[in-house]
């Protein structure tokens, strides 16, 4: 059966507590793992998305959210780069912890407020920040119309999305290679470092459910965004997509 457009818009994965485990448990071995899946060009993915967040802005009188934030390397690339004030948030209190002790031992002290909090409702007044980022995030949440629409809520007229996703190859035989690598290498070398196969069993699990690049900009045009592009980034496997909500007026 082909998904509708609510079924694609509410998400495939349900449990929240899940998730959450899943997520705790993988903490000490969570960044070492993304270098090595990704070949390390996840840090240039996040530099990247910072300089789309900060598009046409003054970082100085910025104030950003970092969604999803895990162990917060996106949230703090956002402070390297001038933004005023920034919030990383997380439902996983050992993510955040890891995050907070990144932060606190950089030169500096620590310069993110740091916020425990589920995406599907942001313990945040309307129209709060300039921008907004998720990396790799939005894929666990269980109602991906949803998360993007408080997304917007929380945005200023004319703010910036930056979300960074896993995306389905669109050439066949490349898809078929790359579910390959998701589905049997990535959970065994998961298991070799983190000691939990699991958890990155789960993971080409979620990919696959997710909405493909154009999919997903649509339904960022159905959450109240105004204007949405992307990029896709790592030979195909993961996409970039900058939307802004409308201007006031
Ligand atoms: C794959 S990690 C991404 C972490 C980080 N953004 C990065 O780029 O490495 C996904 C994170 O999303 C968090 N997460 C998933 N669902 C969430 C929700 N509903 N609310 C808040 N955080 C959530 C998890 O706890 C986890 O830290």
């Amino acid at each position: 059966m082909t998904p509708g457009r609510e079924s694609l818009g509410r998400g495939a994965i349900r449990a929240g507590d899940d998730v959450r485990a899943m997520f705790d448990r993988i903490v000490p071995r969570y960044d070492l793992m993304n270098r090595v899946m990704t070949g390390g060009r996840d840090v240039a993915w996040r530099r990247l998305a910072v300089r789309e967040a900060l598009r046409g802005r003054d970082p100085a009188a910025m104030r950003a959210l970092d969604i999803a934030t895990g162990t917060g390397d996106l949230a703090m690339a956002l402070r390297d780069a001038g933004v005023r004030e920034v919030v990383g948030l997380d439902f996983s209190a050992p993510m955040l912890e890891e995050a907070r002790r990144k932060d606190a031992a950089r030169p500096g002290g620590e310069r993110v407020a740091w916020i425990e909090g589920d995406a599907m409702a942001l313990p945040f007044p309307e129209a709060s920040f300039d921008a907004v980022t998720v990396g790799f995030g939005l894929r666990n949440m269980p109602s991906y119309l949803g998360a993007l629409g408080e997304m917007t809520r929380v945005l200023r007229p004319g703010g910036t999305l930056v979300c960074l996703e896993t995306t389905p190859l669109t050439i066949p035989l490349l898809r078929r290679l790359f579910a390959l690598y998701f589905s049997r290498v990535v959970p065994l070398i998961g298991g070799v470092l983190s000691g939990d196969r699991d958890a990155y069993a789960y993971l080409p699990a979620s990919a696959a459910a997710f909405p493909d690049a154009d999919a997903l900009g649509r339904m960022m045009l159905e959450a109240g965004f105004a204007r949405v592009r992307y990029l896709r980034l790592g030979a195909g496997t993961v996409a970039l997509h900058v939307a802004t909500t409308p201007t006031a007026g």
